[in-house]
């Protein structure tokens, strides 16, 4: 994919601040799972490498893979790192150091896979908001193969250890040298599937209306805010679409979306992350892209995601003011270098699906 020489980039290198982070540019790595951890969830030095990468590259922000809070239902994906004990946070510092050293940032994202987990080393069963089953298969790029099974639904002490676990795995990334974290409230994950309609149909304070299905995701930010105390960046993740079924869509709309990002914008986050599959298109018939609403409700930066590797299309959502900054997965593993190559206009190279297959794991080729 060549870069247009006449498209004018400069709005995707100027610089931003989140809370106390500072950002070089508007470029961010977007989370993609790996699974390359050791089986006991601590990074390798391939993983290191694997981030230290993008950071050379030019990217400002990398948000890690999906990282797994505690050692109980959490876990997703068998060769998933995690941030649940003090050896995986450990583990993770070589990553900080050498993102830093490079000159970027770097927020952890703590994911709760919930019911669409396919791979837990510490349960054989699952939970989940109600005993309803994740739609859809498992992925076989993450060692899973046939439907989901149907998990427990949670009680509500088991909400409330919830919130607080994601709590201390936030402390954790702090203490670690993370310059911030997102709570993967997006794709059909734990917080996900209490936001999701046919998901949840608990009849407590956490199912029924969109302003009790969005009560957890809600509650986790909160609690980490409080964790973690005022200079520590948090950020949250929202999406439409999950592994589990990719054309879901928010039943009411645009009330639906001012419920949301009103609400999380509330609860002390420094950005709404959204994801969609084609960022700058309506997030559903006649509507506005998915960032916009998310900007417009949530009173706080917006991070967009989704097929936002091709430069003209990032720079025309930066323009429009629905987003402040991108993040970019698919098109940053075929150019770990995206921002300096478009910056210098030099020629991208297209997303291989190869890359992915069999597994989705770190090769050592990409290094
Ligand atoms: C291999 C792979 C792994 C992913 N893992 C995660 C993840 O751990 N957490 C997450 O929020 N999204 C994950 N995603 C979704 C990406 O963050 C992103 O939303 C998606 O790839 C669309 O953006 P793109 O068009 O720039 O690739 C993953 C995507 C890919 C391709």
């Amino acid at each position: 994919m060549s870069v247009d020489s006449r498209l004018n980039t400069d709005i995707l290198y100027q610089p931003l601040s989140l809370r106390a982070m500072e950002l070089a540019n508007r470029i961010a790595v977007a989370p993609m799972t790996r699974t390359s951890a050791e089986p006991d969830g601590r990074v390798t030095d391939e993983m290191v490498r694997y981030y230290e990468r993008f950071a050379e590259g030019g990217f400002a922000l990398l948000i890690t893979e999906g990282t797994y809070p505690d050692e109980a239902w959490s876990q997703g994906y068998l060769n998933q790192p995690g941030i649940a004990n003090d050896e995986q946070a450990q583990s993770w510092r070589p990553v900080v150091e050498r993102v830093h050293a490079a000159g970027a940032r770097i927020v952890m994202q703590l994911m709760h896979a919930g019911a669409q987990t396919q791979g837990n080393r510490f349960k054989t069963d699952t939970v989940g908001p109600s005993a309803l089953a994740s739609k859809g298969e498992q992925l076989g790029i993450y060692r899973g193969s046939g439907p989901f099974p149907t998990p427990r639904a949670m009680f509500p002490e088991e909400i409330r250890e919830v919130i607080a676990l994601f709590a201390r795995a936030a402390e954790r990334a702090r203490d670690a040298g993370f310059d911030g974290v997102e709570v993967h409230g997006a794709n059909g994950y734990l917080l996900d599937q209490f936001l999701t309609d046919y998901m949840n149909v608990r009849t407590d304070a956490y199912g029924g209306s969109t302003e009790n299905r969005v009560r957890l995701i809600a509650e986790v930010c909160a609690a980490v805010r409080r964790a973690v105390g005022p200079d520590f960046v948090v950020g949250v993740r929202v999406s439409q679409a999950k592994v589990s079924d990719y054309e879901h869509k928010w039943a009411g709309r645009e009330e639906d979306a001012r419920i949301i990002f009103e609400t999380l914008g509330r609860t002390g986050v420094d950005y709404i992350h959204t994801t969609e599959h084609h960022a700058s298109e309506p997030a559903w018939e006649g509507g506005r892209p998915l960032a916009h609403y998310a900007k417009r409700f949530g009173g706080v930066p917006v991070m967009a995601n989704g097929g936002l590797g091709s430069p003209g299309i990032a720079v025309r959502l930066l323009q429009s003011g629905d987003a402040d900054l991108v993040s970019i997965g698919k098109s940053a593993l075929a150019n770990r270098a995206w921002p300096r190559h478009v910056r210098a206009q030099q020629p991208l190279q297209n997303f291989d699906p190869q890359l992915l297959q069999p597994l989705a794991n770190v090769k050592g080729v990409e290094l």
